[in-house]
Formats: structure tokens, C-alpha cells, sequence
């Protein structure tokens, strides 16, 4: 750590205060103002945390300028590429990658804990056909701290250990189930002798008594997308889980909360709004018609998948996930004109002038949102995806924050600019 410090001065009252500044062992340094507010009888504003870190973290890296994304120093595009799910999901949850020994061992615990308890069907035939499925998760989530609440002992290093592999192995299975449930189909128990993403997509796809003949193309594109979602830093589900973690909320609560932040628009959201965008589109004719209207500034309309707050140049999860929708496009033999429409827009907007001059690039939803679809997965199912990719980076973030020494509470102040105090009339 520098003993650099940054120095504030009040015009109002010529005062002056000194604050130390924090190195990060790569990326920007921090001003440290925890005391800001002892010192100078004043908060600091920063809406949407637009320049605040919120917490010290060894998990993710991001840099957006040069298109950077590492888990535990590990780069992106090598473990998409070379690692399967469950090692990327270790890495997170152990610090290190496993060796071939340790994988083995836990996808032996992930899978044997990938039933759930029979109980829970009651809960899931409570709801209505058509009910989210994100819904129905999250429901089903909350609801396991009633049917597993004998390892609630989170300080207890074999505890914490029952509950992670818990959480990362039945998650799959209540999303499967969501979709199942408010399609009316009957639900498929897990298979034991598949691995973690063959096992997800047999019991999404599958009918009774005849599994789903998948090609390894199929079951290594929705790896890699559970991959690439599997931690981001301190977006907004992390941050809520991170919130719910400081009141030392049990860790199925905490997932709960991520997943119903998840579920917005802007952010879980974005892959269904692409290709709801791309049907709308509908044919390569009528592409140049809907690039005018982004490039319009007259029009709120914006090409969905491109752009990002942090990535200007590219975003590194989209270049994986591009040569992966092609090799799947090209291997399951697919050439819809949906996938016409996305390759024109693509090429226009890569060349294009406005849209090079604001680093807008496609990103991982553009992407994402093809491949699902190619794999049959309904688009209500997309943001349910995106939570099982998640959760291993959830629960190593919720694990970093509770195991620190002292946990401090969440606890933002704010601005006020409501009325000042009103005399009461008798
Ligand atoms: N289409 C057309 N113009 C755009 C787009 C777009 N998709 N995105 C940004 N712009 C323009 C915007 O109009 C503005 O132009 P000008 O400077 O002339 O006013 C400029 O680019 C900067 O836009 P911004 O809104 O200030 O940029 P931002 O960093 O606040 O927004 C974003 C980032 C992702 C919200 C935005 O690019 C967007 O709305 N993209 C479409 C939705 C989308 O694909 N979302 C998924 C993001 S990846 C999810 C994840 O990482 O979890």
C-alpha cells in the first residue's frame, strides 16, 4: 500500500483534509474516505457508484479499456476455452483451479447432491402454468433454507463447504424444474451418470424414458456461456448478495436476492431483448432501416447487444462466444434468417462510424442470445441461464465478504431534498 494521500479543500470554510489513497494490485487506486464523514461533517454523492469500489476483492479483474476480464488472475478466453464450468466454479470457490484429482472428486459432490428434496415439487405445483420461471427459482431458492437448514453454521469451514456444493448442484435442477413447471411438462430427475451441463440440458429437453441425443458442440456452447457469466465483479445481483451477506443473511437469502436482481431488464434481461430485437427485424431487407434509427437522435431506439458501461473496445466474453456460435451454426447446420439479420448487423456496425466513434461492440448478449436459441432453450429460460452461471461467482463473493474480520453492516446515507421540517396544524 503507497502512503500517497489526496488532499480536499472547502471553499466554504478554507478547510483542508487529507485522505489515503489504496493501490490495487492492478487497476486503479482508491481514496480511501471511510472517515469522510467524521472529518468533514459531510457525505460524499455518487449515484449508480459510478466511481465508488464498495469493497476489497481477490475474486474478478476487469479492464474495461484494454477488454480484460480475469477470475483469480486467470484469463477469460483461456478458461472458456481450455477449463470446463465446474473447474472455473473451483476456481472461484477455492482460490485455485483443481487438479484432475480434486475436479473428479468435486463433480462427484456436485453431482450426487443434485436431487432435491421430493418436498419442494409441492411448492413448484403451487404455481400457475405460465409463471416465470425466474420466479419460480427464486421462490424455490428461498425455499431450500427450509428443507436444508442443518448446515446454517457458515464459520464452519466444512459447513460453508456442505452449503456451496449444495447451492452450485441444485440450481440447475430447481431452473430446470421452473421451466418444466410453467410449461405443464413432466419434470426430469437429475442423471448421475451426466456431467453438470449435459445434465442441465437433458433435464430441460428430455420426455420420460427418452434422454436428448446431444453433440458435444451443444453441451460445450452452453459451458462456455456458464463460463463467461460466472462472475463480473460488483455488478448489481452481486452487490445485493454482497448487501444481504453484510447482515449476515443466510446464503440461500442472499442468492434469492441475486437472482431477483438478476431478473431486470437491464440487466439478466438483455440476450431475450436481443433476439426479441432480431425477430422484429425479422429480414436482412429491413436492417438498414433499424441501424438509421439507432444512429437517429431523435429515436430512443438502440440496437440491443451493443455497447457496455465498462467495456469500450470489446467485450472479451463476446469475442469466446462468437467463434463458439459459429462452430455450433455451422455444426447443427443452422442458417435461419434470424442468423442472417445478426451477421448484417454485425458487419455494418463493426465498420460503421458512429457506432466505432462510442466503442459500441457487440457484446456477450448478442451472442448469448443465438446460441440459447440454437440450443432450444425458450427465451423466458434465458435469464434463468445466466443464474446458474452465476452462482459460484455469488457464492465466492458472499464467502470473500463474511469471512473478513470485521463485517461491516451495508448502510449508504443519502441526499435529502425532501421538505424541511413542516409545523404540524391542530
Ligand atoms: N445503439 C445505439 N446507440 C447506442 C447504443 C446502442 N446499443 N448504446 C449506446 N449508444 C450511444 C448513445 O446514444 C450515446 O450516444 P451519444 O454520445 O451521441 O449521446 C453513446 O452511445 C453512449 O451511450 P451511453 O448510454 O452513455 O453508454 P452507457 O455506457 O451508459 O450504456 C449500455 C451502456 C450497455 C447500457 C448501452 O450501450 C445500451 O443500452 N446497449 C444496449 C443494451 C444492451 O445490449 N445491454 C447489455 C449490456 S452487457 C450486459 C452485462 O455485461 O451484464
Amino acid at each position: 500500500m503507497s502512503k500517497d494521500i489526496i488532499t480536499i479543500t472547502n471553499n466554504r470554510d478554507n478547510k483542508s483534509y487529507e485522505f489515503p489513497i489504496l493501490d490495487a494490485s492492478v487497476g486503479p487506486s482508491v481514496v480511501d474516505i471511510s472517515t469522510f464523514y467524521k472529518e468533514t461533517g459531510m457525505f460524499t454523492y455518487d449515484e449508480g457508484y459510478t466511481s465508488t469500489a464498495s469493497c476489497q476483492s481477490k475474486i474478478t479483474y476487469i479492464d474495461g479499456g484494454a477488454g480484460k476480464l480475469m477470475y483469480r488472475g486467470y484469463d477469460i478466453a483461456y478458461l472458456a476455452k481450455e477449463k470446463t464450468f465446474l473447474d472455473t466454479a473451483y476456481l472461484l470457490l477455492h482460490d485455485d483451479l483443481p487438479s484432475a484429482e480434486q475436479l473428479k472428486a468435486y463433480e462427484g459432490e456436485i453431482t450426487k447432491r443434485s436431487f432435491v428434496n421430493e418436498g419442494i415439487k409441492k411448492l413448484f405445483d403451487s404455481f400457475p402454468d405460465q409463471a416465470h420461471p425466474m420466479a419460480i427459482l427464486s421462490a424455490g431458492v428461498s425455499a431450500l433454507s427450509t428443507f436444508y437448514f442443518d448446515h446454517l453454521e457458515i464459520d464452519d469451514k466444512d459447513e460453508y463447504q456442505e452449503m456451496s456444493n449444495r447451492i452450485v448442484a441444485k440450481i440447475p435442477t430447481l431452473a430446470a424444474f421452473s421451466y418444466r413447471y410453467s410449461n405443464g411438462l413432466p419434470i426430469i430427475y437429475p442423471d448421475m451418470n451426466k456431467g453438470f451441463t449435459e445434465n442441465f440440458l437433458n433435464m430441460l429437453r428430455a420426455y420420460p424414458h427418452s434422454y436428448v441425443d446431444l453433440k458435444p458442440i451443444e453441451i460445450k456452447a452452453l459451458d462456455t456461456i456458464f463460463t463467461l457469466h460466472a462472475d463480473h465483479e460488483q455488478n448489481a445481483s452481486t452487490t445485493a448478495v454482497r448487501n444481504l451477506a453484510s447482515t449476515m443473511a443466510h446464503p440461500y437469502a442472499a442468492i434469492a436476492a441475486g437472482i431477483g436482481a438478476l431478473w431486470g431488464r437491464s440487466h439478466g434481461g438483455a440476450n431475450e431483448s436481443v433476439i426479441r430485437q432480431l425477430e422484429m427485424i425479422g429480414t436482412v431487407d429491413r436492417v438498414d432501416e433499424f441501424i438509421a434509427k439507432a444512429k437517429d437522435k431523435n429515436d430512443s431506439f438502440r440496437l440491443m447487444g451493443f455497447g457496455h458501461r465498462v467495456y469500450k473496445n470489446f467485450d472479451p466474453r463476446a469475442t469466446v462466444l462468437k467463434e463458439i456460435r459459429n462452430e455450433l451454426m455451422t455444426e447443427l447446420g443452422i442458417s435461419s434468417e434470424l442468423v442472417a439479420v445478426a451477421e448484417k448487423i454485425e458487419k455494418i456496425a463493426l465498420s460503421d462510424e458512429y457506432f466505432i466513434k462510442r466503442g459500441l461492440y457487440p457484446n456477450i448478449d448478442f451472442y448469448s442470445g443465438l446460441i440459447l436459441q440454437a440450443l432450444k432453450i425458450p427465451k423466458e429460460m434465458f435469464a434463468v441461464i445466466f443464474v446458474i452461471g452465476r452462482t459460484p461467482g455469488w457464492i465466492a463473493q458472499w464467502s470473500e465478504l463474511s469471512k473478513q474480520k470485521t463485517v461491516k453492516i451495508a448502510r449508504p446515507r443519502q441526499l435529502y431534498t425532501g421538505p424541511t421540517e413542516r409545523t404540524p396544524e391542530y
